[in-house]
């Protein structure tokens, strides 16, 4: 329970009754049954925790990046993720995961998102693909996402995939403490838009920690609805918006239960990162230093 001369559950340090006390009072709840810590706000160790996880995340992103090319079977860049995630004394956060097969998720063309590894699925020039790691390291979880290109695509996939590479980074750069979740969406679906592709409603973003899906629903569509909950330091959460070339709905399979694809048919692609709000703005904590300097999500081939 938190106390008027506890730090106030938000996290801004100041003492609660000085911070969201009066509020708490006004919106009508009892102030001897709050708790005394926001759990969407990580301690320093947990965030010691979030930074290790989604290094090595990136770090597998880098080491499986040039073996995504024709010819290779998704199955073997499952096989691939397992071994270097279970060799480096990590989890794959998505093996059994509610039923999930796979140590990965590989979504080829069509495919929005979940796409099941599977030996039968052989990359060919001109497709795109999405691998989605998560590992889990120490307790904690790091989740990102890349779409690659196999060989020469045409020129739409190329506008695509660029183009959901440039809306993960806007909305990065959008986050900082003081703005609303809701800015993500802002800063993302009406560029989106205004490049003629559209953005998934029926997936999010989400919060992330010693759980893989915490609280916290992160719109990337703006939303009547869209979340006024308010950024601080200290919270973790994925962006990772899924744009579609033509509608943005979407269908499951129904045999598999996992496979997420377009409802037209269209091309779909995403990228995804982890991201810690920091006291300045945020850091990508699934963005390795070898990404950064090669502009991975700018500088496609
Ligand atoms: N990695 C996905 C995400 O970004 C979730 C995959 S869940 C699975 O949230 F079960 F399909 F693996
Ligand atoms: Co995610
Ligand atoms: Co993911």
């Amino acid at each position: 329970m938190i106390g008027r001369n506890d730090p106030c559950w938000c996290g801004s340090g100041q003492k609660y009754k000085k911070c969201h006390h009066d509020a708490d009072v006004a919106a009508g709840k009892s102030v001897n049954s709050i708790p005394a810590r926001n759990p969407m706000i990580k301690t320093p160790a947990e965030i010691v925790g979030m930074r290790k996880a989604g290094a090595f995340n990136g770090e597998l992103m880098d080491y499986i990046r040039p073996f995504v090319k024709a010819g290779v079977s998704t199955e073997e860049i499952n096989t691939l993720v397992h071994e270097y995630i279970v060799s480096h004394d990590a989890k794959p956060a998505t093996l059994g995961y509610q039923g999930f097969p796979k140590s990965c998720c590989v979504s080829v063309n069509n495919i929005v998102c979940h796409g099941i590894p599977s030996p039968r699925e052989i990359l060919k020039n001109g497709d795109i693909v999405n691998v989605d790691l998560t590992s889990i390291v120490d307790g904690f979880h790091g989740d990102s996402s890349e779409t690659f290109f196999v060989g020469n695509v045409s020129d739409d996939a190329s506008r695509l995939v660029r183009v959901s590479g440039e809306a993960l980074l806007r909305g990065i750069a959008a986050v900082k403490p003081g703005v609303t979740l809701a800015s993500i969406a802002s800063a993302i679906e009406p560029f989106v838009k205004s490049r003629g592709f559209s953005v998934v409603k029926q997936y999010t973003g989400h919060g992330i920690g010693r759980n893989f899906h915490e609280f916290m629903t992160v719109l990337h569509h703006i939303d009547r609805e869209g979340s006024n909950l308010v950024l601080l330091p200290g919270m973790t959460f994925t962006i990772e918006p899924m744009i579609n070339l033509g509608d943005y709905r979407v269908v499951t399979d129904r045999k598999d239960g996992w496979t997420v694809r377009t409802k037209d048919g269209s091309l779909s692609a995403q990228f995804e990162h982890t991201i810690l709000v920091t006291e300045n703005g945020c850091e990508a904590l699934t963005l390795t230093p070898s990404q950064k300097t090669a502009g991975v999500l700018l500088k496609l081939p």
